[in-house]
């Protein structure tokens, strides 16, 4: 007899088990736009130049070892993390009531906001988008929150964003509700509000009195410009907010295996600073005692030195253009191949994803006969596409919408 018997199977995820389906298919040819992660024009995983120039200066420098980092990480780091975000003209920052801490990528900022959330604060109700990166979901739950919800988001039949019903549904939150916010590129639509858009929902947050959390995972990647891609968290705080940010350095560093985030905390007045980091550090000594350094030590040399910090910003800058390109031309292919639906939502979307619209049915489709690899909810990888199998993909889809 074993201890283990009773142990369930649990579910597959949906993004992992996708890109694993597609490394066994032995079928060529084969397409993978289910994983968020950016390939070059060659389908290539991209090591940003900058990125490995820098890690070879580091591996080499003989003043680093590699003792513990503080427990709420590099202190460099965290500084230039949470300027990024910011902006380094921000009063917030000016007055001392705005701080980063280190953490393990985007998803650990979100645990340890959630933690610091349920048991200090005692928030336990959530809301966030539908559809949502799903684990939001599952972090939040994990946490303990038991009042998980999500608000109006998009518009299936206009393929565009529902603001009607975004707003509708935050009037009903409770105060003190957390609300989930992606700060640009908004995963799975691609769809984000428009600075007008925003203001009303920064309008309707302070009147509920609700709790902002942004999650911010593709800054400079969306736009190829940082502060463009940080205007919406910059209105909130310049409104006087207070809010977290979750950022995370795997899309705009091409760092997804490192791990490298940081969790911005935004008070009204900088005399809570102390306390809140205190709680934080016991919390993360709980959870996992420190974050790593070999990411971390990547992004701050990077950021904080003028060069290798313009050397990052023409990397995404090319990285968000050829998204753009393959926004275009994928629509374009649609048009002329005369697919029935009208696909400028295609082009009118940002960042790393598109929400095609595609239903279940076209999805099984494109994965079984073509092998054509993308979320059931239709939503696909932009950076899987390129010059070489766009045209391929544009026929599946119409094949997939007219059969
Ligand atoms: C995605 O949404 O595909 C990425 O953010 C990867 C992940 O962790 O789900």
């Amino acid at each position: 007899s074993t201890i283990f018997a009773n142990v369930q199977q649990g579910p597959p995820i949906e993004v992992f088990a996708l890109t694993q389906a597609f490394r066994d298919d032995v079928n060529t040819p084969k397409v993978n736009l289910s994983v968020g992660a950016y390939r070059t024009n060659e389908g290539q995983p991209w090591v940003l130049p900058v990125v490995r120039k820098t890690e070879v200066s580091i591996a080499t420098d003989e003043t680093i070892n590699h003792e513990y980092l503080p427990v709420t990480g590099l202190d460099t780091f965290t500084h230039a993390a949470t300027e990024l975000v910011l902006g380094a003209d921000s009063v917030a920052l000016k007055e001392k009531r705005a701080f980063g801490v280190q953490t393990i990528s985007g998803t650990g900022a979100l645990r340890v906001a959630a933690e610091f959330l349920f048991n200090q604060l005692k928030r336990n109700t959530v809301y966030y988008s539908n559809p949502t990166w799903e684990n939001h979901h599952k972090i939040f739950a994990d946490t303990g929150f038991t009042n998980l919800n999500s608000y109006r988001y998009w518009d299936q039949n206009k393929r565009q964003l529902d603001l009607e019903g975004m707003l509708a549904d935050l009037d009903k939150a409770p105060a003190d509700s957390v609300i989930i916010l992606h700060a640009c590129a908004h995963n799975p639509t691609g769809m984000d509000p428009t600075q007008d858009q925003w203001k009303q929902i920064a309008d309707l947050i302070e009147r509920k009195k609700l709790f902002p959390l942004f999650d911010s995972a593709y800054q400079g990647f969306a736009s190829g410009d940082p502060d463009l891609d940080a205007w919406a968290i910059r209105y909130f705080v310049d409104r006087g907010f207070e809010l977290f940010v979750c950022q995370s350095f795997a899309k705009n560093f091409g760092l997804y295996c490192e791990r490298v985030g940081n969790l911005t905390v935004v008070q009204r007045s900088g005399a809570t600073r102390n306390m809140i980091h205190s709680q934080i550090t016991l919390l993360v000594r709980g959870l996992y005692s420190n974050p790593p350094a070999y990411g971390a030590r990547i992004v701050s040399k990077v950021l904080n030195t003028p060069a290798l910090r313009q050397e990052w910003m023409d990397c995404i800058k090319s990285m968000s253009s050829r998204i753009r390109e393959m926004r275009s031309l994928l629509r374009d292919k649609l048009v002329l191949l005369g697919t029935p639906g009208n696909w400028d939502h295609i082009v009118n979307q940002i960042g790393m994803f598109s929400y095609t619209g595609l239903n279940e049915k076209q999805v099984a489709i494109l994965i079984k006969e073509y092998h054509i690899y993308l979320l059931k909810t239709g939503r696909i990888n932009m950076c899987g596409l390129n010059t070489g199998n766009i045209e391929y993909v544009a026929k599946a889809i119409h094949a997939a919408v007219t059969s």
